[in-house]
C-alpha cells in the first residue's frame, strides 16, 4: 500500500546533529497576528506543513495578501478590522484545531457571514470551549451539538468579557485574546497555565497586555482596539517534533543526538522536566532569549535505568502533545508510573489516551486505567517480538511518529498505515530518520 510504512528492525546506534521543522504554535500565530498588524510582516523559517499552508489559505479568504519571498513569507496586514470578507466565505481549517479555534476569534468583528469547516478528524472535535467566550463577547455561532460546519456572525458592537479558563487551553485563550483585540475596553481572563507564545508575541510587539503570573494559572487584562506595527520573525524549531528524536534516542543503544535551535518556552518543556525525573541523559545547551522565547540546542543520550514517575497533573498542559511518547518511556521504565486528569488527551487529532492505551497493550505492557488516570506497570526488558499493524488512528500524525518511534526502538515487525499524516506538523520526519540510518520502507 502506498501511504503504509514497514519498520522490521530497530534503528542501529547513531551520534547525529539534526534540525526539526519549526514551531507549529509559533508560525500559526505569526501568521494571525501578522495579520491585523500594520504594514508587511516577515516571517523567517515558517513551518511548511498542511496546517501551515491551511493558516495562509485562510488569510486569502479573508482579504490578506501575502508573497512568498527567497528565505521568508511576506504578509501584507490590513490592521485590527481591516479584513475585506465577501459573502459566502468558507474557510477550510483541514486538520488544525489551532487555526480553527483562533481564527474565529481573529474574526469576531466581522459583519459577513463565514462558515468555518475542516477534516473528519476536526469534525468530531469539540468547539463549545471557543463558542461560549465568543457568544458573551457578542458573537453569534451556528453549529450542530458544537461540532464543525459553524457560521460565525461577527459583530461590531462587541463587548469585553471576565472569563475563566479552565481546561488549560491555549486554543481557547488565544481565541479570546484575539477577539479581545477587536473589542473596546479591558478583556480578563483567569486562565489555567498553557503555552503563552501569543501572549509574549504581543508583549514583544508592544500592545497593551498585562499577564499576572498566579501558581496555577494566569489573569491577563488585553486593552482592546491598539494598533501595532508589522514585525519581524524567526520561528525557532519545535520541541513537539524534537521529541520524537528525543525518545528514539533514550532508548535506542549507545546512542546519541545534538537538536539544535530548539524553542524552550517553560510552558513547553513539560517532557523534559518529566524525563528528567525518570533519569534520562538530556542537556540544554546554548539558551538564548529571543523576543521573550528561550531558545536553544538539546544534547541527548541513551539510558539505560529509567525510574518510573508519579507525574503532576500540573505539567499535564506543558507536555500536552508529547504523553504518547512519555508513556513508551513509562513502559520501559522499573517501577510503576502513574498518570493523572488525562481527558485533554482524549480531545486531540484522535482519541490519543484510547489510542494509547490500546497501542502500549498489543505490544505488551501492563495498563490499569480508572477514567481518564492511568497506571503503566514498566518493564526495562519489554522485547514484544511479534507483528504488528497500526491503523484505524484518524491519521493522527503524532500517533504515526509515537509508532514509528517505538517500531525502531523495539524488537518487532511493524506495518504502520497513514505515512501522509506527517504532512500535518512534520513533512521532514522519515527523511531525517533515513538520514540517521533508520530502515523504513
Ligand atoms: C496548541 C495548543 C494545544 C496543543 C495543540 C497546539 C496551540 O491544544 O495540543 O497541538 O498552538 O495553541 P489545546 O489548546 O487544545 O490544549
Amino acid at each position: 500500500m502506498k501511504n503504509q510504512i514497514k519498520i522490521e528492525s530497530r534503528i542501529r546506534p547513531f551520534s547525529n546533529q539534526i534540525e526539526v521543522s519549526s514551531d507549529k504554535s509559533l508560525s500559526i500565530r505569526c501568521i494571525l497576528l501578522s495579520s491585523i498588524a500594520a504594514g508587511k510582516s516577515k516571517i523567517f523559517n515558517l513551518l511548511e506543513s498542511e496546517d501551515v499552508i491551511n493558516s495562509l489559505k485562510a488569510l486569502k479568504k479573508i482579504g490578506v495578501n501575502y508573497r512568498r519571498k527567497k528565505d521568508h513569507i511576506e504578509i501584507h496586514g490590513v490592521g485590527i478590522n481591516g479584513f475585506d470578507i465577501k459573502n459566502k466565505t468558507v474557510i477550510n481549517a483541514g486538520n488544525s484545531g489551532t487555526l480553527a479555534r483562533c481564527i474565529i476569534g481573529l474574526c469576531s468583528a466581522t459583519k459577513k457571514k463565514i462558515k468555518l469547516i475542516g477534516d473528519k478528524s476536526l469534525s468530531r472535535r469539540d468547539f463549545s470551549r471557543v463558542i461560549k467566550p465568543l457568544n458573551m463577547f457578542g458573537v453569534k455561532i451556528k453549529s450542530k451539538k458544537n461540532l464543525l460546519p459553524l457560521e460565525i456572525y461577527g459583530s461590531n458592537l462587541l463587548r469585553p468579557i471576565n472569563y475563566e479558563e479552565n481546561k488549560g487551553s491555549a486554543q481557547v485563550k488565544t481565541c479570546i485574546i484575539l477577539s479581545a483585540i477587536n473589542t473596546p475596553g479591558v478583556t480578563k481572563i483567569k486562565a489555567l497555565h498553557s503555552r503563552n507564545h501569543t501572549e509574549l508575541l504581543l508583549k514583544y510587539l508592544n500592545y497593551p497586555i498585562k499577564i499576572k503570573k498566579k501558581k496555577l494559572y494566569d489573569i491577563i487584562e488585553v486593552e482592546g482596539l491598539n494598533q501595532f506595527n508589522s514585525f519581524e520573525y524567526k520561528i525557532p524549531g519545535d520541541i513537539s517534533s524534537a521529541s520524537f528524536f528525543i525518545i528514539l534516542t533514550l532508548l535506542s543503544k549507545n546512542s546519541e543526538l545534538l537538536i539544535k535551535n530548539i524553542n524552550l518556552n517553560p510552558s513547553r518543556i513539560g517532557i523534559l522536566k518529566i524525563l528528567k525525573k525518570m533519569n534520562a541523559n538530556i542537556k540544554i545547551l546554548n539558551k538564548k532569549n529571543y523576543r521573550g522565547e528561550f531558545i536553544g540546542n538539546i544534547k541527548i543520550k541513551s539510558t539505560k535505568n529509567f525510574k518510573s514517575i508519579n507525574c503532576p497533573s500540573s505539567l499535564n498542559s506543558s507536555a500536552i502533545d508529547e504523553f504518547l511518547l512519555i508513556f513508551l518511556v513509562a513502559a520501559k521504565s522499573k517501577g510503576v508510573s502513574k498518570f493523572k486528569n488525562l481527558d485533554e488527551l482524549n480531545k486531540k487529532e484522535s482519541p490519543r489516551l484510547n489510542i494509547a492505551i490500546d497501542f502500549l497493550r498489543m505490544i505488551g505492557v501492563k495498563i490499569k486505567r480508572v477514567e481518564n488516570d492511568i497506571t503503566i506497570f514498566g518493564n526495562p526488558k519489554l522485547d514484544p517480538g511479534g507483528k504488528y499493524h497500526i491503523k484505524k488512528f484518524l491519521k493522527d500524525h503524532r500517533v504515526f511518529m509515537m509508532s514509528v518511534t517505538a517500531a525502531l526502538t523495539l524488537n518487532g515487525k511493524f506495518t504502520i498505515n497513514d505515512k501522509d499524516s506527517i504532512k500535518t506538523s512534520f513533512p521532514n520526519f522519515l527523511k531525517i530518520l533515513r538520514n540517521m540510518g533508520a530502515k523504513i520502507n
